[in-house]
Parts: structure tokens; C-alpha cells; sequence
């Protein structure tokens, strides 16, 4: 049987509890799930720098045997085909997700033919979640404990509310 090694791409700014979800559904279906955190993302000021998001994947992933945590830049596509990737894994929630994601499967499509997307969905709970929503809500005051891992809690409470 071959090996079947997916890339989960993001900007992960911070991880989330949806995140991980999908992170433990992947692991369950693919041989090998990198997750993979865009160096040079063009979404303005980070909340974590590349170096942290790293730690704090990292140890988040400890209990999986499949799992790893590295960066890239550039194009995804050239990242994926270097790894020996055969698809990438995104998360959908909503429709509105459908809408940004489909364009960017297709181009990746168009620069890779053989580079498959897959999409999942988290668990329910967590379909609203996104890190943009957690930090907005945190920067005002509000409790996103539930939504974030514990260790992104406690580094987001030492950032401090202001510097979000
Ligand atoms: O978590 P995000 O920010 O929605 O992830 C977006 C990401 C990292 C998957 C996307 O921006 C990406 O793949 N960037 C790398 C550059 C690239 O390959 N662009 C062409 C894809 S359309």
C-alpha cells in the first residue's frame, strides 16, 4: 500500500479547537497529516510569530505518531510536491468557506494537476470558530477559553488583550 502523506496548510494565527479537530480527523484517514504554517502570509500583523505557532503545534501534536508540524512559503502546490504530498487538507465550515476555498483548490489544480484537495468538516461545535473571531473577541474582552487550546490561552493571556 502506498504511503499517503496529506499536507494541512494555514496560517494558524492562533490554533484553534477547530483546528485541532480536524487535525485529529485527518490523522485517522491519512498515513502521514503535516501541518504546515504559511511564513509569509499577507494577513497584516500576526497575533504569534511563525516561531510560536510552531511551538504551540508542536507540543499540541505530541500524542499523534502521524502528525508533524513544519512552515513554507511560496506556493503551496511547490511545498506539497516536495514533500512527496498527495493532497492537501482544508477545513470547511459554512458555505462562505466553500467560497474562499474553491478558487484556491481549482488554482492549486491548475498549477498541480496531481495534487488533490480534501476538504473535511469539524465537529459541530466548532463550526463558527475561527482565529480571526478569536482574536477579535479577545482584543475586546471576551472569554474564548473553550475555543482555543489551553496552552494558546495562557500564551494569548501574556501577549495581553491590548497588544491584539
Ligand atoms: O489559514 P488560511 O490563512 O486560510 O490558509 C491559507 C493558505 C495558507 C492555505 C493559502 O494562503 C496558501 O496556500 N498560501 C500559499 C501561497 C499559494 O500557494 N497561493 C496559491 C493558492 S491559491
Amino acid at each position: 500500500m502506498p504511503n499517503v502523506k496529506v499536507i494541512y496548510p494555514g496560517t494558524f494565527d492562533p490554533l484553534t479547537n477547530g483546528h485541532l479537530d480536524l487535525i485529529a480527523r485527518g490523522a485517522k484517514i491519512v498515513d502521514e497529516l503535516v501541518v504546515a504554517i504559511l511564513r509569509n502570509s499577507d494577513k497584516g500583523e500576526p497575533l504569534f510569530t511563525v516561531a510560536e505557532r510552531l511551538e504551540m503545534i508542536s507540543a499540541e501534536i505530541q500524542g499523534y505518531k502521524n502528525v508533524s508540524v513544519t512552515t513554507f512559503d511560496g506556493l503551496l502546490v511547490d511545498f506539497a510536491r516536495a514533500q512527496g504530498a498527495k493532497a492537501v487538507l482544508r477545513g470547511i465550515r459554512a458555505l462562505t468557506d466553500y467560497e474562499y476555498e474553491f478558487p484556491m483548490a481549482m488554482m492549486n489544480r491548475k498549477l498541480d494537476p496531481n495534487l488533490e484537495t480534501l476538504f473535511m468538516m469539524p465537529t459541530e461545535q466548532y463550526t463558527y470558530v475561527s482565529s480571526r473571531l478569536i482574536k477579535g473577541v479577545f482584543k475586546l474582552g471576551g472569554d474564548v477559553t473553550e475555543l482555543v487550546p489551553p496552552l494558546v490561552m495562557e500564551r494569548m493571556k501574556k501577549k495581553g488583550q491590548r497588544k491584539i
